[in-house]
């Protein structure tokens, strides 16, 4: 941890402490106020304050904080498979241990940069060479995620890839998402089906679990109880996820609490329905853009 701090601690700005569970995480601070916590486990964000210090995202309170489990919370990076089939859910990116490779405070902004790259463990479970660079910037209102996948094979491959985003909301009966009218989505509690949402404003009052299929790039979060608007604005990535697990599915899942779907909602944007083809040597990025309107 000191051997990280003295390579990109950056004071005022880029700090290394220890996180819970004993993992290191970086704390990102801006002198408006904002802040923002990430962890190298998973190149996981677990926190984003605003200028007021109010939090942006949920993570659990039983959310595990260990090498090899995912953080329930917060943004996992998912690569390079999104949900179930050969490789673990959501696939090995969150629960790889990422390296931290640059700092920098320059122009008002706080940014680093987290990489990882294939290992015996990964090329057992996908047999790919790769180079993943996950990039945060933390400005006054707004912080900013970026994904670039180079493939470093000499065969092509696919993957999919999300940034599966939970936000705290004051009230999920007060929450409301903006933006998808109009598009197609899949349903992943209707067998897959594929409908059309039909609502300006999508509203709470059961479990959700959709992917809106090449989604519009700027997507609102309402979160009436706090008064708070989030923009979320996605860069080469065409699909967006919205889910609440709501009752049995949280009474079902261990490392969350029974009451906490009242509390979050995943907004997540990636590229699901369409896998990224990579030929060698080349590189794909994408991203998203969080501001807060308080
Ligand atoms: C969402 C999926 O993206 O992630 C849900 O659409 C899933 O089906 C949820 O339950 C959480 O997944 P996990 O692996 O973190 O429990």
């Amino acid at each position: 941890m000191e051997s990280l701090e003295r390579e990109f601690g950056i004071p005022s700005a880029v700090k290394i402490i220890e996180g819970i569970g004993g993992l290191p995480k970086v704390v990102l601070t801006h002198p408006s106020g904002s802040s923002s916590e990430v962890y190298l486990h998973g190149a996981h964000v677990t926190s984003w304050k605003n200028r007021s210090g109010g939090e942006i995202f949920f993570v659990s309170r039983e959310s595990a904080f260990a090498t090899d489990l995912p953080i329930r919370g917060g943004i996992p990076v998912i690569f390079p498979q999104f949900g179930g089939g050969l490789l673990p859910a959501h696939g090995f990116a969150r629960i790889s241990d990422w390296r931290l490779s640059r700092s920098s405070a320059e122009d008002g902004v706080k940014r680093i940069e987290l990489r990882l790259s294939e290992s015996p463990r990964t090329l057992a479970m996908w047999p790919h060479r790769f180079e993943l660079t996950l990039g945060v910037v933390l400005a006054a209102d707004s912080l900013t995620v970026s994904m670039q996948v180079e493939n470093t094979d000499e065969q092509a491959f696919e993957f999919q890839s999300v940034f599966h985003t939970y936000f705290g909301v004051a009230d999920i009966g007060k929450t409301g998402i903006r933006g998808l009218e109009g598009i197609t989505y899949v349903d992943d509690l209707k067998d897959q089906a594929r409908e059309v949402e039909t609502r300006s404003t999508i509203r709470f009052a059961e479990e959700t679990d959709r992917v809106y299929v090449a989604a519009p790039d700027c997507v609102e979060l309402d979160d009436e109880g706090h008064s708070r608007v989030i923009r979320i604005e996605k860069r080469n990535m065409s699909d967006v996820v919205v889910w609440n697990p709501w009752i049995a599915k949280s009474q079902r899942m261990p490392d969350f609490g029974d009451d906490e779907y009242q509390r979050m909602v995943c907004v997540e944007t990636g590229c699901i329905e369409s896998r990224v083809k990579l030929s060698p040597g080349k590189e794909w990025c994408g991203g998203t853009i969080f501001t807060d309107f308080v």
